[in-house]
C-alpha cells in the first residue's frame, strides 16, 4: 500500500508530511477545518487507513498519533453532519418489519442494470477498480462493532461476519474472492493502486462505512447500513454477473457476484430479522440511528451511482 496523489490543500500538507517522517502535525491540524470535497474525503480516508492495513511509506506507529486522530474527528464531525443533514427519519415505520419494504420502494439509480445489458468492457473495468476500495476490504468496517454489542446481537453478527470471512476457508473469504477476480481480470488487486480513479462520492461510501463502524456511539448506524446494503446486494449482484459474462469476463470475476446472489438473500434476512432485531430488543433507541444507516447507504450509492453514469456519459437510466 501506498500514499495516494493529493487532491487539494490538505492532502498536500497531510501526505507530505506523512512522507517525509514528519512526528509533529499541526500544520495539518490548521487547515483540516477549511477542507471540503474530494480533498476532505481523501484525507480522511487516508487518516481511516491507518486503522486498517496502513501504508508502506508510513510508521505503524501513527495510527494513535494525537494530532491525526484529532485531525481525523474534524473530518468525521463534517462527514457526519453532512449526512445528518440529508436524512429524514422515516415516520410509523418499524425497521424489522418495514426496512425490506422500504428498501423496495426507493428508486435510486442502479449501476448493476447500466452493467448487465449496456455498460462496455472500459466501464466494468473502471467501475470494479474503482468498487475495490469497498470489496477489497468488504466486511472489515463492519467487525470494528462487534465488541460493542449485547450477546444476542453480537452472536447473530457474528453470523453473517463468519460467512463473509469465509466460514475458515480463505479460498471462500469474500474480499479475497474480490481479488482473485481483480487477478483474473487483469487488474492489480490492491486498492492503493486504484484509489487516484476514486471520485468523491466512492470515498465518502467508505468513510461513512469506517466512520459508523469506528464510533461505539454509532453502533445503530453502522447495522442499519449493513442490513441495508445486504438487501440491496442480491438482485444486483445477480445483474452483475450476467453483465461481466456477456463481456466475457473470467469465472473468477463472475463468481464473485455468483455467490453474492444466495449469500446475500440470506444475509439480507439475517440483518434485519435476526441482527436489527436483537439489537433493537437490547437496545430499542437506537432505532433511528439504524434508520440513518440505512438511509445514507441508500443516498451514497445513488449519488454514486449517478457519478459515474455522467461519468460514462449515459444520461438516462437504463432499464
Ligand atoms: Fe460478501
Ligand atoms: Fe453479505
Amino acid at each position: 500500500m501506498h500514499l495516494p496523489l493529493p487532491r487539494g490543500p490538505l492532502t498536500e500538507e497531510l501526505l507530505g508530511a506523512l512522507r517525509s517522517g514528519a512526528d509533529d502535525f499541526y500544520a495539518v491540524l490548521a487547515v483540516a477545518p477549511g477542507a471540503h470535497g474530494e480533498d476532505a474525503a481523501l484525507a480522511l480516508w487516508v487518516l481511516h487507513e491507518l486503522h486498517y492495513r496502513g501504508f508502506a511509506d508510513v510508521p505503524d506507529d501513527l495510527e494513535w498519533d494525537p494530532q491525526l486522530v484529532r485531525i481525523r474527528r474534524v473530518l468525521e464531525h463534517d462527514l457526519e453532519s453532512r449526512l445528518r443533514g440529508r436524512f429524514t427519519a422515516p415516520e410509523g415505520l418499524s425497521f424489522v418489519d418495514d426496512l425490506l419494504g422500504w428498501v423496495e420502494s426507493r428508486d435510486g439509480v442502479s449501476l448493476s442494470r447500466h452493467v448487465h445489458r449496456h455498460a462496455d468492457r472500459e466501464q466494468v473495468l473502471e467501475l470494479l477498480r474503482v468498487r475495490s476500495l469497498y470489496h477489497l476490504k468488504e466486511s472489515d468496517p463492519t467487525t470494528w462493532v462487534v465488541p460493542r454489542l449485547g450477546v444476542r446481537a453480537k452472536a447473530a453478527l457474528m453470523e453473517l461476519q463468519y460467512d463473509e470471512y469465509g466460514a475458515g476457508d480463505p479460498n471462500r473469504l469474500h474480499h479475497h474472492l474480490f481479488a482473485e477476480g481483480m487477478r483474473a481480470s487483469g487488474l492489480e488487486p490492491s486498492y492503493d493502486a486504484h484509489l487516484d480513479l476514486a471520485p468523491l462520492e466512492a470515498l465518502e461510501q467508505n468513510n461513512a462505512a469506517t466512520l459508523f463502524g469506528m464510533h461505539r456511539r454509532l453502533r445503530g448506524a453502522a447495522l442499519g447500513h449493513l442490513a441495508a446494503f445486504e438487501a440491496t446486494s442480491s438482485l444486483p449482484s445477480r445483474r452483475m454477473a450476467q453483465g461481466l459474462e456477456r463481456l466475457g469476463f473470467p469465472d473468477a470475476m463472475v463468481g464473485y457476484f455468483t455467490e453474492h446472489v444466495e449469500a446475500d438473500a440470506v444475509h439480507e434476512q439475517l440483518a434485519v430479522r435476526t441482527i436489527a432485531a436483537a439489537l433493537l430488543e437490547e437496545e430499542p433507541e437506537l432505532e433511528e440511528d439504524l434508520w440513518f444507516g440505512a438511509f445514507t447507504c441508500l443516498d451514497l450509492e445513488d449519488r454514486f451511482a449517478r457519478t459515474m453514469l455522467a461519468r460514462w456519459g449515459v444520461e438516462e437510466q437504463a432499464a
